[in-house]
């Protein structure tokens, strides 16, 4: 089993990622750490607990609340024209008895880093300012980090909140740079591969159809929850009952790298200029120099993509 920890800022597709992290026979989940992005970092750790009792796991994996604004700029807002109001579609989740744990996240990761040397993995699907953090309180972390799977950027396709940037980096870029020039072993999935990676309205119908009836709740949220995203997805890029997968897609290749293909980049991001903020720029050239090389996702099996991560709902 895939030892990991999710830093989430728990949206529509940040939750069904963490619901397959949950899910998954393949990984053990040591924690989730929530921060600031689609919507405040009290409202994403209010999502994660009810998420985490949602399928059936309250009280036994630990959230810890993180970052509420980026590393040195201002907070610019959130994105609950994308995700809702509460971040998960408006969808009303029962309440659970588990509280978060004393933070903040930046401590946890160090603390589950240091216990599990070598073995952890992390995944970020939100701005990295909680890895960040981590990473200037202990400057060692690269070495005990297994490998951190950032959901993020946009290397040779348009961005998704600028022309050339990505909602995660954008939102801090001057974290996400430190994290990729930490030496820090790094896969990014960004909207390269993430954009191909459709969940469509008929896979939710087959998931209804098809789930155990211990999984029948999370399928239910799932459908309820993706109506909102389905909705943003149509109206800005004229989707049809179908939008993508970028954080669950993230999860899902920490365990099944075989539906990716990733080629070696010298990366860095962009923290100034007028139309660049946040642009994950990646030196193409034959003799790169600029930036530190990470794995980046050039292409990805999608319809095998979604089958693995529909399965463990089944
Ligand atoms: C990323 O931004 C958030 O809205 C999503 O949850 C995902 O992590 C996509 O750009
Ligand atoms: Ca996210």
């Amino acid at each position: 089993q895939t030892k990991m920890i999710i830093d989430a800022d728990t949206g529509i597709d940040d939750a069904i990622a963490i619901l397959y992290g949950l899910k998954s026979p393949k990984i053990q989940m040591e924690g989730i750490t929530t921060v600031f992005g689609n919507i405040a970092v009290e409202q994403a750790t209010e999502n994660t607990l009810r998420i985490v009792k949602l399928a059936g796991r309250e009280n036994e994996v630990p959230v810890s609340e993180g970052a509420s604004r980026p590393l040195t700029r201002e907070l610019l807002g959130f994105s609950t024209h994308v995700h809702g109001e509460n971040g998960i579609g408006d969808v009303e989740l029962p309440a659970t008895s588990q509280k978060k744990i004393d933070g903040p996240a930046a401590d946890f990761i160090i603390r589950k880093a240091e216990e599990l040397r070598g073995e952890l993995v992390i995944v970020a699907m939100g701005r990295l300012t909680n890895i960040a953090h981590a990473l200037q309180k202990d400057p060692t972390l690269p070495s005990k980090v297994k490998h951190l799977y950032i959901m993020g950027g946009a290397v040779n396709v348009p961005g998704n909140v600028t022309p050339v940037s990505e909602a995660n980096i954008w939102g801090d870029p001057e974290a996400a740079d430190l994290v990729i020039q930490s030496g820090m072993a790094i896969t990014l999935v960004g909207l390269d591969v993430t954009m191909k990676t459709m969940l469509r309205q008929s896979h939710l119908d087959s998931l209804q159809r098809l789930s155990k009836p211990e999984n029948l709740p999370i399928a239910d949220f799932m459908n309820r929850s993706m109506q909102y995203y389905f909705d943003f997805y149509r109206e800005v890029n004229a989707f049809r009952e179908c939008a993508p997968m970028h954080d669950p897609l993230t999860v899902l290749i920490a365990v099944e790298p075989g539906v990716v293909r990733t080629q070696s980049m010298h990366l860095s991001v962009e923290c100034e200029g007028k139309h660049c903020v946040g642009m994950t720029v990646a030196d193409q050239r034959r003799k790169p120099s600029v930036g530190s090389p990470v794995q980046v996702c050039v292409d990805v099996d999608a319809d095998q993509a979604i089958d693995l991560l529909l399965e463990v709902f089944i």
